[in-house]
């Protein structure tokens, strides 16, 4: 509720200049406020007009079909291939020849695609992998880093009816085999490794790893990226670039329904176990197509770079899925943001001439902390709009982007949006939307968003509550894989009628959203989603710890940062080694991004009468606050006494 408090005092507004005005697609309120009124009172009307812009090969017989909610079907009956709605789509028009994709890699060495090329490696692969016996309904991981093949490989599963999975390189091999034994995937695209840091970063080890014992894995295709030496499995493994020289550019795409599923993403949820969710095909195109229209206001000309990896939601969005629908020109950089030094993202800016920037709020905040004499080396005169998702961006950031980034001449969108939602959900309008620093502003076209108390009554204005989004929409999640009770449960099983995103939010004067962050268990840890169930397990899974209780503490630069409080057992050593073990054991576990950043040992935890551990005192004392509110449950007042005197 701090939160609630630190913004409640902004009041700056900045309109966007009448130059991005004049040129962009929605830029007054009359027009936004008729198409936002028509998507609300005749939703059928308006995405059914949206959709028929797309190529669908067979006609929908009806728009939405809401008669078994919470489970959706979208453009009943229509076919449409996504890499088709991607590529082919182009083909005949003059974006064929147009720069799709250019990439660069850490080292400084580039490369470009063309719409027509990236079409025809996409039907090398696509075949390639047929000839490897994927076929349409199976799954297949993906674990790359930032590369042109990243997207040929997520396109040539779309083309042959595959569900890819992506999942993030930075994820251990723990976490690979855990989301490639709970989506039944049967093939793995991989890269030998990629370079981060000026250092290979192996990652065909850890698919190896993964896959020990997992029989029903069939295929792995490595790219070959880091030239670092591999093992190899005869019989499964296969080169890249081998299985595509041999195989035809030539690949008709597969008919999809509308529901079949296009790909599982694994996200947290409030358990240890990570949650696939499914997205399916046409509505997932249709949202992800208009929202990056209006949200970016896409023009012709402009070279878009959204930093995000593949392996999140924002990659397969806003990396490949809206912006290759729009014809785009996609940006992609392969390694870190400080090397071989700090202005290396603003050096790409200048040497491109990137138009458009799309990050996270964690970024922006490391750049401040690196200094303005970073990006003040380089012209950025060629950005017009910025963008930032992931979590709140507090106003200060904001600003910070505003000024040194933009130069007080680009819109910012703040996006506020989740893994489950597919597309853009509360956000400006860049030409149109007046923007309040920290603030994701007003409801995409659509989106019936409000901010509801317990009983599901929605809130007066600036009164905090349960964000909500109270009618279906094209792009959302479809469920969650093999797990369609879960799926009820933790976003309709609350209110029933109503999308719980597990978000506080309050709706200020303007009708603008102020979102607060999670409200359940999930840990935002540099704009990334981790559950604290899960980093617990992974902690109790050590040999010598016996319990683990895991909070989310705030930190200028992350967020939230991890702070695990540990018990271990008795006889047990504990100092500042086994911190270090505890953090490595972590990282092997799920992965560097859920290492803690402070681990305390303790000899109790403070717990409930009936056992539940208390989390909210855990934060108070994570973040060093006094605790206030009701502890007359606490079963033992001696360990929050302990926990308090090992603080000092
Ligand atoms: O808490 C919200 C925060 O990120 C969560 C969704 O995380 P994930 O599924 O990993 O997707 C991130 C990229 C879409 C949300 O529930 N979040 C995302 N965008 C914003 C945000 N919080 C505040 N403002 C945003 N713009």
């Amino acid at each position: 509720m701090s939160q609630i408090e630190n913004v409640l005092h902004e009041s700056r507004r900045f309109q966007p200049t009448a130059e991005f005005q004049a040129r962009a697609r929605i830029n007054n309120e009359i027009t936004y406020q008729r198409m936002y009124r028509q998507s609300l009172e005749d939703p059928e009307g308006f995405w059914g007009r949206i959709a028929r812009e797309l190529p669908w090969t067979a006609q929908w017989t009806k728009v939405l079909d809401w008669s078994k909610a919470p489970f959706a079907k979208w453009f009943v009956g229509g076919q449409i291939n996504a890499s088709a709605a991607c590529l082919d789509r182009h083909l005949a028009t003059p974006v064929a020849n147009k720069v799709a994709l250019l990439w660069e890699g850490e080292p400084g060495d580039t490369r470009q695609v063309t719409y027509s090329e990236l079409a025809d490696e996409v039907g090398r692969l696509a075949n390639g992998l047929r000839s490897l016996g994927v076929k349409k309904g199976d799954r297949v991981a993906i674990y790359m880093p930032m590369l042109i093949e990243s997207v040929v490989a997520m396109l040539a599963c779309a083309r042959i009816g595959a569900a890819h999975s992506v999942v993030f390189g930075g994820f251990s091999a723990q976490a690979l085999r855990e989301r490639i034994q709970d989506g039944g995937c049967t093939a793995v695209i991989t890269a030998d490794g990629g370079f981060r840091r000026g250092q290979i970063q192996a990652l065909k080890p850890a698919v190896d790893e993964a896959l020990l014992g997992l029989k029903e894995v069939h295929s792995v295709v490595v790219v070959k990226r880091g030239g670092n030496p591999v093992g190899w499995k005869e019989g499964r493994d296969h080169w890249y670039h081998e299985l595509t020289k041999q195989s035809s550019s030539n690949c008709v795409p597969e008919a999809m329904d509308s529901e079949d599923v296009l790909f599982l993403l694994y996200t947290s949820g409030s358990t240890g176990k990570p949650k696939g969710i499914v997205h399916t095909t046409g509505g997932y195109l249709v949202g992800t197509y208009l929202t990056f229209q209006h949200v970016f206001d896409i023009r012709p000309e402009d070279i878009y770079w959204c930093t995000a990896d593949i392996g999140w939601i924002t990659g397969h969005s806003y990396v490949v899925y809206g912006p290759l629908q729009n014809g785009a020109t996609v940006f992609l950089y392969e390694g870190a943001p400080n090397t071989p030094h700090l202005g290396r993202l603003w050096e790409m800016v200048q040497k491109h001439k990137l138009t458009i920037l799309y990050t996270a709020p964690t970024a922006i905040r490391t750049f401040m902390r690196w200094g303005d004499e970073h990006p003040g080396r380089f012209d950025l005169s060629s950005l017009r709009l910025l963008g930032t998702v992931g979590e709140p961006i507090n106003p200060e950031a904001w600003m910070w982007y505003h000024r040194v980034i933009g130069r007080e001449r680009c819109p910012i969108v703040d996006t506020w949006w989740q893994t489950e939602t597919g597309a853009i959900m509360i956000t400006p309008l860049p030409g149109l939307t007046a923007t309040k620093p920290g603030s994701c502003t007003r409801p995409f076209f659509g989106v019936d968003a409000a901010v509801v108390d317990e009983k599901g009554q929605e809130l007066a204005t600036n009164q905090g509550g349960f964000l909500v989004l109270k009618r279906p929409w094209p792009s959302m999640l479809r469920g969650i894989w093999n797990d369609p009770e879960r799926y009820v449960q933790t976003y309709w099983g609350k209110f029933g009628h109503m999308y719980l995103a597990g978000d506080g939010s309050r709706r200020d004067e303007d009708g603008y959203f102020w979102v607060m962050g999670r409200i359940d268990d999930v840990l935002n840890v540099s704009g990334h989603r981790l559950s604290t169930m899960e980093v617990e397990s992974a902690l109790v899974s050590h040999p010598k710890v016996v319990e683990a209780a895991v909070v989310a503490r705030p930190d200028e630069l992350t967020g939230q940062a991890i702070c695990a409080f540990v018990t271990v057992r008795s006889g047990e050593k504990v100092g500042p080694q086994l911190k270090v073990d505890l953090g490595e054991h972590v990282a092997r576990e799920i992965g560097k991004l859920a290492r803690p950043a402070e681990i305390r040992f303790t000899e109790a935890l403070p717990k409930t009468r009936s056992g539940k551990i208390m989390r909210r005192l855990l934060r108070d004392i994570a973040a060093g606050v006094e605790t206030v509110g009701d502890t007359s449950t606490i079963e033992d007042y001696s360990v929050l006494a302990k926990l308090r005197a090992d603080e000092e």
